[in-house]
């Protein structure tokens, strides 16, 4: 198959050419076929949610397991009561605070949303995106695009239109590149089909943002450091996600102690002949002795290492490096989203950096 690659960004997103190619965008989607478009989280490989034969074919583009379920992606609050059996007052208060906006709410599911897209579950997952490319393509396909992550499965989420071609050129019809995704991170999932309103994945849209809308909120305890032996709620947070090729580490502990066992774990290796690269942050990069050391952002603002920690993780790939070392980050706000990705990443391989 052929992909047809178009960019839309502020200086022609007005133009002709532009609202031609979503117009082209919408019409591959309506006739069953793919697209993968940007989002303010991460790009979406997108088919039309109603049609079981298009999410069959998300699901064979990803390579994914099929009972893990798509988000469902909307561009008008009216269209909501389409696709779920009830909207409760909860939903209601979320959408007027977060939507459009980087939150996935899971509803109980209306007929019209076939079991392929869910994967087999009664409920269906829920997001209006903020992103005009985004909005403007959902409306143009009818208001209804199923969307999970435009990578193969296993992979980081593509943050760049280019990662989304590494992975799925010649498997979807066409690719609408957006640019850098502002986000990086995938959006923030909440159950509200419980009595408690429970978080499934944590993202930019942090418990207490949610708190304050709701009241009490929970999270799944099997997203929890302590709880990763327990079986996660939202399906796809089972799989062994977000993996890069080299073997990952984070170290933990204080600072000056974090630098001294990453360079002493990076000159093991580069004793046996590994290549190494580590994850660093502003201030302490210049710190590492390893051949690649990367920037993820700063301490003060975690929502930059959102940002970036994708890429970084496709980079060390692209640069064959055999193991990575990463500095860890809070375990609040916006980084426990990071954390919950890197732990992901790592397979919760941990190390205590000891002593300063
Ligand atoms: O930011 C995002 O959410 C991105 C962009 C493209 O919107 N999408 C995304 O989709 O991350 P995906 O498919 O990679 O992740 C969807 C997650 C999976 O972990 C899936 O198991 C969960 O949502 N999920 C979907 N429907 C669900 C449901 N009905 N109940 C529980 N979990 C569900
Ligand atoms: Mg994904």
């Amino acid at each position: 198959m052929n992909t047809e690659l178009f960019e839309i960004n502020d200086e022609n997103r007005n133009t002709d050419a532009s609202k031609e190619a979503i117009e082209r965008a919408g019409k591959i989607l309506q006739g069953g076929g793919l697209v993968a478009f940007p989002t303010e989280t991460v790009y979406g490989l997108g088919g039309d949610a109603l049609n079981p034969e298009s999410s069959r074919k998300i699901y064979a583009a990803k390579g994914r397991p099929s009972d893990n379920p798509l988000i469902v992606h909307i561009c008008r609050w009216e269209d909501l009561s389409q696709i779920v059996k009830e909207i409760p007052e909860t939903a209601k208060r979320l959408a007027d605070a977060f939507w459009p906006g980087p939150l996935t709410m899971i509803l109980e599911k209306s007929d019209k949303v076939p079991g392929e897209t869910t994967g087999g579950l009664s409920t269906v997952a829920v997001r209006m995106p903020d992103d005009q490319t985004a909005l403007a393509l959902i409306r143009a396909a009818g208001g209804f695009i199923a969307a999970p992550s435009a990578n193969v499965s296993g992979r980081p989420s593509p943050t760049l239109a280019k990662y989304v071609q590494e992975d799925l050129g010649g498997k979807v019809e066409m690719i609408l590149d957006g640019g850098q995704a502002c986000i990086g991170l995938e959006s923030t999932i909440v159950d509200l089909t419980d009595k408690v309103p429970t978080i499934l994945r944590p993202g930019y849209i942090t418990k207490e943002m949610l708190s304050e809308i709701l009241g009490e909120v929970e999270t799944d305890r099997a997203i929890l450091p302590e709880g990763s032996s327990q079986t996660p709620k939202a399906p796809g947070m089972k799989y062994r996600h977000y993996a890069p090729k080299a073997e990952l580490t984070i170290i933990a502990g204080e600072e000056k102690a974090v630098i001294r066992k990453i360079n002493e774990l990076v000159a093991e290796a580069e004793k046996k002949g590994l290549r190494s690269g580590v994850i660093a942050t502003e201030t302490t990069m210049a710190r590492y002795n390893a051949s690649l050391v990367k920037n993820a952002g700063s301490r003060e603002k975690e929502e930059t290492v959102a940002k970036e920690l994708y890429r970084i993780l496709r980079e060390f790939d692209e640069e064959e490096v055999d193991v990575i070392y990463s500095e860890s980050f809070a375990e609040s706000g916006i980084g426990q989203a990071v954390m919950n990705r890197l732990l992901k990443a790592a397979g919760h391989r941990v190390e205590e950096a000891g002593e300063p």
